[in-house]
């Protein structure tokens, strides 16, 4: 597929993603946050950045008009299309979150599950979906967190980590706390309309935000001002 970077992180854990993530965050952590994007409704032309194996785009295929399931991986779209193959409103596509190509104003949904923590400057992302999201346009980000729990528990899971993906791809993996979450899409001219934690020990950020007209026309909120 174009676009294709062999060396992509992601791509050589294609295969054992499903597996291995739920051996570090636990099986009831994906699915409560499987459970609660299944509450969603009327999310229109939606595109998903860093889908990775579809496993959260099979939950909100029903919810959206169209999805557009986007991945800088095209082996973690070679599963995901296997996965979601029964869906006739999805269509997969290689592309960079940071720097889509495309149109202005395109977009109703933008959905971006576990990418945030793990990439270069995560504000691109956030910069991009204001500008492919039509105004009023909402923003939905969930990122696994092990904010909020004790030295051991953080160490325990950082351990499961490194022993099923080694080193993370950045050197390390954020772990956002809600309102830094918060913060970083308000910097981005998002208004945050919800923002909670969810699950048991680690627990998920959902963050729930839309697109203001000073976003979506590329105007930004300056600190101090
Ligand atoms: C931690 S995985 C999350 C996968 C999926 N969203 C989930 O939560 O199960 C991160 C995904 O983001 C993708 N990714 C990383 N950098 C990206 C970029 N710049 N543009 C698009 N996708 C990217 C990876 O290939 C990988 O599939």
């Amino acid at each position: 597929m174009p676009g294709w970077k062999k060396d992509n992180y992601w791509s050589k854990f294609a295969k054992s993603y499903d597996e291995a993530t739920e051996y570090v965050v636990g099986k009831p952590l994906r699915q409560a946050v499987r459970a609660r994007l299944l509450q969603e409704g009327g999310l229109g032309r939606l595109v998903e950045f860093g889908c990775g194996t579809g496993f959260f785009t099979e939950a909100i295929a029903e919810k959206a008009v169209h999805v557009l399931a986007t991945d800088i991986s095209s082996e973690m779209l070679q599963v995901a299309g296997e996965r979601l193959a029964r869906f006739h409103n999805i269509t997969l596509q290689v592309a960079d979150c940071r720097k889509t190509g495309y149109s202005s104003r395109t977009f109703d949904t933008v959905l971006v599950v576990n990418v945030l923590q793990t990439i270069d400057k995560p504000s691109l992302v956030l910069k991009e979906s204001s500008r492919i999201l039509r105004s009023g346009g909402l923003l939905l980000v969930i990122s696994y967190t092990d904010y909020g729990l004790s030295l051991l528990e953080k160490m325990i899971i950082g351990i499961r980590y490194f022993t099923v993906f080694g080193l993370p791809p950045i050197g390390r993996i954020r772990n956002f706390s809600p309102a830094e979450m918060e913060r970083l899409v308000e910097r981005e001219g998002f208004e945050v309309l919800q923002s909670e934690l969810i699950g048991g020990k680690p627990k998920a950020i959902y963050l729930k935000a839309r697109s203001t007209p000073a976003a979506s026309s590329g105007r930004r909120f300056v600190e101090g001002c």
